[in-house]
């Protein structure tokens, strides 16, 4: 059996951990004043990225696009607008699913923002550094944001979002109730927070919707520091593990690799968007599978924004991947090009000029607050 401390693989004190619902604990006196200021710099940076989804002076959901008529990405880049599916409809009914798998990507993104939030908070219960629960509190906070903005976003372009996929939701539960800490921070900080980044950075670059541009604009202006946290917690447990404990960390972090590589965006957990278009998920599969083979996987992975080649990327710069698991993501990466690429994330250009335009908002709406005091 191991001990609370090997499970949670904690090896720095900010990371420690109390039982999850022991809140008497938190009012033990010594605790307040234990408090590290790793996360400081972070903190402190979140008034300069301040946003409100409810406020059109950052974003203004009233911006118009026509979802019946216009693609919210180029058609070329979805693997069901190709062939055999492509040939079964009208143009009208092309747009129509190229919109709806958007929609379904979108409504997977918000479910995700969702577990963020809930997984945040729940570090708050479990973390015992007052400095690192600020750090989870604020997380929070901006995750909220994010469910609000993209909830904001699919009800002014479809209504409703579509139910999560099966594969998320499962990975997503586990996160948010496991009392395991490296579980949390490798699976959502690393693996989900830069697959997301990747997502964005994807999205930000070919969609042809300025709302969804802008939306994610803003959302990675928070990401960008997100992730960050889970870099800190990585500098400061991976080096330090025994090589069993590094063992448990490498393949976790492998195993949900593969389970998000084969099932994230398969037709499968797709299926309620085909039947819409009295499409048989099975058939669609087949038909995807002439056109979109491994070959074709592989050779979307080389492009920059791809969301798996970020993912890879942060895991390697993180020191999660060594010669024991590298053979897994050498089969989609080209690892040798990642090695020699900088340790920047892709995406990071785009958040730094949101935050950059955030901060000429917030710092003019502060004079105008101080105008209205005086
Ligand atoms: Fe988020
Ligand atoms: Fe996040």
């Amino acid at each position: 059996m191991p001990t609370p401390d090997e499970g949670h693989l904690t090896k720095d004190p900010i990371y420690d951990t109390v039982e999850q619902g022991d809140f008497r604990a938190m009012l033990e006196v010594g605790r307040y004043g234990q408090r590290t200021d790793a996360f400081d710099a972070i903190i402190g940076q979140t008034r300069d990225h301040f946003w409100d989804p409810m406020d059109k002076a950052y974003i203004d959901f009233d911006t118009p696009f026509d979802v019946t008529r216009e693609y919210i990405l180029p058609p070329e880049r979805l693997q069901e607008l190709t062939g055999a599916v492509k040939d079964r409809l009208d143009e009208g009914q092309q747009i129509g699913l190229a919109n709806e798998i958007v929609r379904w990507t979108v409504s997977n993104i918000l479910h995700g923002e969702q577990g963020a939030l809930s997984l945040s908070t729940s570090l708050v219960d479990i973390l015992r550094d007052p400095g690192a629960q600020e750090y989870a509190a604020n997380q929070a906070r901006e995750e909220a944001r994010h469910v609000t903005g993209f909830s904001r976003y699919i009800g002014v372009r479809w209504g409703t979002p579509y139910p999560v996929g099966d594969v998320l939701g499962d990975m997503l539960d586990e996160l948010v109730t496991t009392p395991v800490v490296y579980k949390k921070l490798v699976g959502m900080q690393m693996l989900l927070e830069g697959l997301a980044m990747g997502a964005f950075a994807n999205l930000h670059k070919h969609t042809r919707d300025p709302l969804l541009r802008r939306l994610v604009q803003l959302v990675m202006t928070d990401e960008a520091f997100h992730h960050r946290f889970g870099r800190i917690w990585a500098d400061r447990t991976i080096a330090k593990l025994s090589q069993s404990e590094r063992d448990i960390v490498e393949d976790w972090a492998a195993d949900c690799f593969e389970k998000l590589l084969f099932n994230l965006v398969n037709i499968r957990q797709k299926r309620v968007i085909y039947a819409r278009f009295g499409l048989d998920w099975e058939w669609v599969r087949e038909a995807v599978r002439e056109n979109y083979d491994n070959n074709v996987r592989r050779s979307e992975m080389k492009e920059g924004t791809n969301v798996f080649r970020v993912l890879v990327k942060t895991l390697l710069g993180a020191g999660i991947i060594t010669e024991r698991t590298r053979h897994i993501y050498a089969g989609w990466v080209d690892m040798r090009e990642l090695d020699s690429e900088s340790h920047e994330i892709p995406g990071a250009a785009v958040a730094a000029q949101g935050i950059a335009e955030l901060q000429a908002i917030n710092a003019k709406r502060r004079r105008i607050g101080k105008k209205a005091i005086a």
